[in-house]
């Protein structure tokens, strides 16, 4: 059996994941046609092969994923409120994938990490990279419309939503982090 505290976080990778497809979808369904469709749609579809990945992961360490609460997806959107309109779309989904990245970066530095963990780490960091590259160039190309400035500041209101939900909610994930037992698998 795998240690208490990485089967915690791999499942935890898991449910946000399935949060981030779920949430990505319900936008790409709504969304007109264009390519800010089609690369919403190509990134759900990301999201989900990513909830995949780490089911997989899990199943070959030979642990079952924990049934978790709430992600932080779920208490972010509660936090930051739904978005109203494209460029708040974009503005949330840019800084969700950055706390998204920055908390599998904090993983993958740790030493010691199982080759499995790291191949399905290798996989989904390729996506991410793309993820924000293409909601960034999309905010850019809404600049005429919306403003640079009233796009700033929407950036630094979902910033700020997220450094509230990362204190009270992610901790867990540094702590859990701190606490693996690396002799362990
Ligand atoms: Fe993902
Ligand atoms: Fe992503």
């Amino acid at each position: 059996m795998i240690d208490e505290n990485l089967l915690w976080l791999l499942s935890s990778y898991r449910t946000s994941e399935i949060s981030g497809a779920l949430f990505f979808g319900q936008l790409a369904r709504r969304l007109k046609p264009g390519a800010i469709q089609m690369d919403m749609t190509a990134h759900f579809a990301d999201e989900a092969q990513h909830a995949r990945y780490w089911t997989d992961c899990i199943a070959e360490l030979g642990a079952q994923p924990l049934k978790l609460d709430a992600s932080y997806q779920d208490k972010y959107l509660a936090a930051a409120g739904l978005p109203a309109n494209l460029m708040e779309i974009l503005a949330i989904t840019q800084v969700f994938e950055k706390r998204v990245i920055r908390q599998y970066a904090s993983h993958v530095s740790v030493p010691g990490l199982l080759p499995e963990i790291a191949r399905t780490f290798d996989r989904i960091l390729q996506d991410e990279k793309w993820h924000v590259r293409w909601v960034g160039d999309a905010l850019q190309s809404l600049a005429a419309d919306y403003g640079a400035d009233e796009i700033a500041r929407t950036l630094d209101r979902y910033r700020e939503a997220d450094e509230a939900v990362y204190r009270a909610t992610l901790e867990e994930h540094q702590q859990r982090l701190a606490a693996l037992d690396w002799t362990r698998r």
